[in-house]
């Protein structure tokens, strides 16, 4: 994919941005607090629909402005697609379209991939499972689309599924029967409809067994495929010795979660949720599935979140961000779009080097963000751009 232009309106503090960046390397430098990374979240919004910053939607519209749109013209192979996405405040609503029509997620993203590189990733091992658990739920949509509807349908069912187990709380303290609504999120006291919220939390039980294990199976698959490159490339960065590994780890009682799929998963699932039954309904919230598994880092079979020194983790990061990228590439025939957020400030010489050794030879359209882009040593094919107070200033080709 590559990125022909960019129109940015009243995003962020891009009050109205043309940019028409270079085929390979574009650098955006300035000053701290320009904008450099709004642009890249502008590019990132279009690929994926979301912010990379965890905020709400509408937050990305321009302080004061009631509505924000970026615009786009990408090509892949040799068809050239205009992406918009549209975000209004007054009510909250984002409006994607695809050649100036609404189109379904799997026509819009289609051929869609970009990767992010932003300074918080390096933190990756040492974080949050929730991040770990986004990084990977991110990387296997960008290898197949219709995962992101897979996660959206478990996370509803999960809702519906701690709505009837909060219900069940409420009514352990009047002893009144309660009727839950099918979406799950009201409920409703009507005399005679005693054990409704059994018979839901028995059907969403079952859902959720299902659409987890289709989401255990999918993140297990990726790591299993992607664990040997990540090895061999964080030895070639590291030159330690060290055997990095990658593993699922789903927060499952029985052992035999890691080696089994399809039915017996599923069932496995459900009889987790079952055991937990008692337990949920106390607290109000599903414990087990795949909202709360892990991705686990290893050096030489010791957790890299525990043992590993920052310089280890740094190099880890960087071999779990270039096989994601590798893989992409190799998958779809076509190199993915890169933003990498001024990631080299974060990097010593030799990583950066190797950093850079990846750049030159990956035939991938690339944003940087710098506040000195003499630190970019990317020298040939290269647009350098300078951000000021959110507007593009100067540009001068190499
Ligand atoms: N919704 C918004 N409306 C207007 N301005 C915003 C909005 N959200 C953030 N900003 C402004 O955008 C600026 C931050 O931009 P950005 O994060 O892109 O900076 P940067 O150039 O990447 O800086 P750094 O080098 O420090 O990373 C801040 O001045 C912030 O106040
Ligand atoms: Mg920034």
């Amino acid at each position: 994919m590559l990125l022909r232009s960019l129109h940015t309106v009243d995003f962020r503090n891009l009050r109205d941005v043309e940019y028409r960046p270079h085929p390979r390397v574009n650098v955006i430098s300035g000053d701290n607090g320009q904008g450099k990374t709004n642009l890249l979240e502008a590019i990132f919004l279009l690929a994926t629909q979301r912010s990379f910053r965890r905020n709400r939607i509408d937050e990305l519209v321009r302080f004061g402005s009631d509505k924000a749109e970026v615009v786009a013209s990408i090509r892949q192979a040799d068809c050239e697609r205009r992406l918009a996405v549209q975000i209004q405040t007054k009510p909250s609503r984002k409006i994607a379209l695809c050649d100036g029509k609404t189109a379904r997620n799997s026509d819009y993203f289609q051929g869609v991939h970009v990767v992010l590189f932003a300074p918080e990733d390096l933190l990756l091992p040492k974080g949050p499972p929730e991040d770990r658990r986004r990084f990977l739920d991110r990387a296997i949509w960008n290898t197949c689309p219709s995962y992101l509807d897979e996660v959206r349908i478990y996370e509803q069912v999960l809702r519906s599924r701690n709505a009837v187990l909060r219900s069940m709380m409420a009514a352990t303290g009047t002893r009144r029967p309660l009727a839950i609504q099918p979406d799950g999120g009201v409920t409703v006291e009507v005399s005679g409809a005693a054990g409704s919220a059994d018979v839901m939390l028995e059907v969403y039980s079952q859902q959720l067994a299902e659409a987890g294990a289709r989401i255990i199976e999918r993140r297990r698959h990726y790591l299993h495929t992607i664990a040997p490159q990540v090895e061999a490339t964080f030895e070639r960065i590291s030159r330690s010795g060290l055997r990095a590994s990658i593993e699922y780890h789903a927060k499952l009682r029985d052992s035999a979660v890691h080696s089994v799929s399809g039915r017996e998963l599923v069932g496995i699932i459900a009889e987790q949720l079952e055991r937990d039954q008692r337990r949920d309904r106390l607290r109000g919230f599903t414990h087990s599935g795949p909202h709360g598994d892990d991705v686990l880092v290893y050096l030489d079979g010791r957790e890299a979140a525990l043992h590993a020194s920052q310089g280890q983790v740094r190099a880890l990061v960087l071999a779990l961000k270039i096989t994601e990228i590798q893989h992409l590439f190799f998958l779809h025939g076509d190199p993915p779009v890169l933003l990498l957020d001024d990631v080299s400030s974060e990097l010593d010489a030799q990583r950066n080097g190797y950093l850079f050794d990846f750049l030159r030879a990956m035939p991938s359209q690339v944003f940087i963000t710098t506040t000195s882009p003499a630190f970019v040593k990317l020298d040939h094919d290269r647009l350098d751009v300078r951000m000021e107070g959110g507007g593009l200033v100067g540009t001068a080709e190499s």
